[in-house]
This record gives structure tokens, C-alpha cells and sequence, in this order.
């Protein structure tokens, strides 16, 4: 079993910690917050994530893991480093933020004495992996000794867990075809099912991870333009994905029409594609990824606009939100198309009331012009509208007729396109899909 360090523990980290210690490695995971290493060192993670608290507190109980602020500590206790720290956009700019990078090298490269290997996972720009490598080969006394493997993660919150153990695929960027077996040794157990392994160069690991969020987004955006269409004309954009879906060169999956995407991956990494190939004079080939991204970010107005198309003018209004979350499973509100379509209405002075079943604590440290409410049943309260823009199961299993007698309106917009209409319409709500024939959207 490998000695396994973990540099940065949010949403990737401490998944990617708890997994390595459950496979039975032991695992140092530190974070520069101390607030932080604390809460997890008494098994509380700081986010929600289906199934990673009984995991973490299983590999504490098992003493496989343990958490520090030290650089010292840590790389005393590993031979193999996880850089797991985040790479947000930048404040200034829509290109990515490596100063979280930076500093994790800066301070670890003076501690590494011995041979040893550090494993990029973070999402970089295209180069990156280079860089580093460079760096820690001038900077860390070890010098050559000192190896680099870029080992890109796919997972989607909410799946955080299943998809570190049970991966799509494994891709390892490497320089030294020796580095392999140490990363294949650790993913032992994945790779003896039936997880394909791709070994390449730094460059195609860093671009396989951005692509494949590109491509999913692209997905959305494309399907979310024939929901522009499908309303003009009155054709059902839900059908028609079932349709080209059938031609597995195509796929149904992410061809979900709605309010889009957010979250803290899928719009800044395509962002960061854009400005990395604009330093690289290759703008005008991305130029796609801006549409991608326009029409993503117009759907929320969309569902603004025919809020006001409904109300007449929301000014004044009360307007019932299902949803902070920027997908079902996640307490996660970066981005999240829900919050931002909530404030809108809000700045539009609307009085707008907003239930999510986890992320209601993260929307109260934005204090925010939006009434939280904890119970399902009471955000309708006195509603002239209600909108569904974050698909929990919870929602789909509301009882309309029950609550009829809550709202002034019994009018729902279904930004995630997946409420049952005849249960809806037959307990007399009028219901507004997006891209769908009959529905008000349409007219
Ligand atoms: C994404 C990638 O899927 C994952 O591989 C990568 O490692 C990190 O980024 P995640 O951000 O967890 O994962 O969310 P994802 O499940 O991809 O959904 C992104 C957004 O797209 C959500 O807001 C979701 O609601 C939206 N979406 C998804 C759609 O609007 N329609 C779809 O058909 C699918």
C-alpha cells in the first residue's frame, strides 16, 4: 500500500483522500485552512456529498487517514502527492486562477529530499503540468528525483465517491514510463475491473480534462438553442432529444433541456479553454465555446421573461423558487443558474421565497435579497408563481393537489423540464415547460 499525501482539501481532495484511505492506503490530506483540517479531522465534511461522511469517518476510525496544516508533516508522512487544490476563475479575467497551484509548489518543493512523485489533478490550462514540473526539478533538492505525472479527475458532485472509485477512465500525463506502475499500483482496484488506461503526455492529460467539460457543455447549450426553436415552432425538444439520443454516435445523456449549467466546473472551464487558446493565437477556433457559454447564461433570463410574460410585472409579486442548488445531490450554489434567476426576480422586486433541501445554509451566507424557507410546503405560501429549477426528487414527488390551496396561482414554470403534467395539470395547475409543445413558453 502506498504513503499518499493529499494537497488541498475541498470538494476534490477530501473525496480523493477518504477514497485512497478506504482502498486501504494511508493518507496525510492537508489544507492551509485550519477551520478546515479541524472540521475534518472529527469526520464533518464541509459540503454535502451523498455517502463521503461515513467514508471519511470509516478511514478515520481506521487511522489510514489523518489531517495537517504542515508542509513538513506531510511530506514526511508520503512518497506520492495528490494536487488536488482549486483552480477557480480568475477575479479579473475569464482565464483560471493558479495562485492556489503556485503556493502548494512554492511550499512544498524545499521538503522533498527524496525521490518521490506529485500527481496533478487539478484542472489546468494547457502547459501547466510543464511548468510544474520544471519548477520542482529546479526547486526541490532532490532535482531529477523529484517526478510529475498529470492524472486529470472526472468527478461529478453528487457521484463524487462512485466516480473516484469506480472512474469512466484513468488518464496519467507522464514524462517516465516508470512513474506508471506507482499510479496503477494505487488504482489497482479500479483498474482490475473494467476501467480503460490511457497513458500519454502532460499536455493531452491537461487537454482531456477541459474537452471533456467543453464537449458536455457544448451538449447542453446545442440542445438548449433547439429550446429556443422548439418554442417558436411549437415542436417538443424533449422528443427530439430522445430522438437523435437513439443514434449512439449522439447519446441522450446531457441533452437535458432547461435553465443550463453552472457550478464550479463546467462555465469557468470553458472560460479558461477560451482565454488559453486566445494566449496561444487560437481565438477565432474557440470562438464556439462564447456562443456556448451566451446561451447558457440567456436561458436564466429566459425564465425571467416569461415569468414577467405570466405575471404581467413581477414587481410585487410573490414568487415561489424550488431550488438553490445547481444540480439535485449538491449543496453547491457557484453558478447555480436556480440562485441567479432567484436574484433577477429579486432585483426585479419581486418578493421571491426559496426552498432547496441542503443548500439553504450556503444561501444564507450570501445574505441575499431571497427568503429562505426550510419547509417545502410553506415556500408556496400566497405564491403568484412558482418555479422549479433545481430537479431533487423531492420535487418531483410534491403532491400538487395538496398543495393548490397554499398559492394565489396555480401557475409552475418547470426550468428542468421533468414534473409530471398530468399529474400537475390534472390537479388544475397550468404548467410552463421549456421547449415543449401547448405550454405557455410556446405562445
Ligand atoms: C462536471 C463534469 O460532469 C465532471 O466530469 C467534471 O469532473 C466536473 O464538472 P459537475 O459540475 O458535478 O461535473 O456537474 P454535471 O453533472 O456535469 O452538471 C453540470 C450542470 O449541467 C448542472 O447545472 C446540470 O444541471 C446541468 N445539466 C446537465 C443540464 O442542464 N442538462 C443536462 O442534460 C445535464
Amino acid at each position: 500500500m502506498a504513503r499518499i499525501s493529499v494537497i488541498g482539501t475541498g470538494y476534490l481532495g477530501v473525496t480523493h483522500a477518504a477514497c485512497m484511505a478506504s482502498l486501504g492506503h494511508d493518507v496525510v490530506a492537508l489544507d492551509v485552512d485550519e477551520a478546515k483540517v479541524t472540521s475534518l479531522a472529527a469526520g464533518i465534511v464541509p459540503f454535502h456529498e451523498p455517502g463521503l461522511p461515513e467514508l471519511l469517518q470509516e478511514s478515520l476510525a481506521s487511522g489510514k487517514i489523518n489531517f495537517t496544516t504542515s508542509w513538513a508533516d506531510l511530506a514526511a508522512q508520503a512518497d506520492v502527492h495528490f494536487l488536488c487544490v482549486g483552480t477557480p476563475q480568475s477575479p479579473e479575467s475569464p482565464a483560471a486562477d493558479l495562485s492556489q497551484i503556485q503556493s502548494a509548489i512554492r511550499s512544498l518543493a524545499p521538503l522533498l529530499t527524496k525521490p518521490c512523485l506529485i500527481v496533478g489533478k487539478s484542472t489546468v490550462p494547457v502547459g501547466t503540468a510543464q511548468w510544474i514540473s520544471d519548477y520542482l526539478v529546479a526547486n526541490s533538492p532532490a532535482g531529477n528525483d523529484v517526478h510529475l505525472v498529470w492524472n486529470p479527475e472526472f468527478l461529478r458532485e453528487g457521484f463524487a465517491v462512485q466516480d473516484t472509485l469506480h472512474p469512466d477512465r484513468i488518464v496519467l500525463g507522464i514524462k517516465n514510463e516508470a512513474d506508471v506502475s506507482t499510479l496503477t499500483d494505487i488504482y489497482a482496484t479500479a483498474l482490475s475491473g473494467d476501467t480503460p488506461l490511457v497513458v500519454t503526455d502532460y499536455a493531452t492529460a491537461e487537454l482531456v480534462k477541459v474537452a471533456a467539460n467543453a464537449f458536455l457543455a457544448t451538449k447542453i447549450s446545442f440542445i438548449n438553442a433547439f429550446a429556443y426553436l422548439a418554442d417558436e415552432v411549437g415542436a417538443d425538444v424533449s422528443t427530439l432529444a430522445d430522438a437523435i439520443g437513439h443514434d449512439t454516435r449522439i447519446g441522450r445523456r446531457f441533452l437535458n433541456a432547461g435553465i443550463g449549467f453552472g457550478g464550479g466546473c463546467l462555465p469557468k472551464d470553458i472560460r479558461a479553454l477560451r482565454a488559453r487558446a486566445t494566449e496561444l493565437g487560437l481565438s477565432e477556433h474557440f470562438e464556439f465555446l462564447k456562443n456556448v457559454d451566451e446561451v447558457n447564461k440567456s436561458r436564466r433570463d429566459y425564465v425571467v421573461e416569461l415569468a414577467i410574460r405570466n405575471l404581467g410585472s413581477i414587481a410585487g409579486k410573490t414568487i415561489a423558487i424550488l431550488g438553490a442548488a445547481f444540480k439535485p445531490d449538491s449543496d453547491d450554489i457557484r453558478d447555480s443558474p436556480a440562485l441567479d434567476i432567484a436574484l433577477l426576480l429579486a432585483k426585479g422586486g419581486a418578493n421571491v421565497r426559496m426552498h432547496d433541501p441542503v443548500a439553504l445554509p450556503q444561501v444564507l451566507t450570501r445574505n441575499l435579497p431571497i427568503l429562505a424557507i426550510e419547509n417545502v410546503e410553506e415556500v408556496f405560501d400566497g405564491a403568484d408563481l412558482v418555479l422549479h429549477l433545481t430537479e431533487w426528487k423531492l420535487y418531483r414527488e410534491l403532491d400538487p393537489q395538496s398543495i393548490s390551496k397554499r398559492v394565489a396561482n396555480k401557475v409552475i414554470i418547470d426550468g428542468r423540464n421533468c414534473l409530471d403534467l398530468a399529474l400537475w395539470s390534472n390537479a388544475g395547475w397550468q404548467v410552463t415547460y421549456l421547449g415543449k409543445p401547448g405550454s405557455q413558453a410556446a405562445l
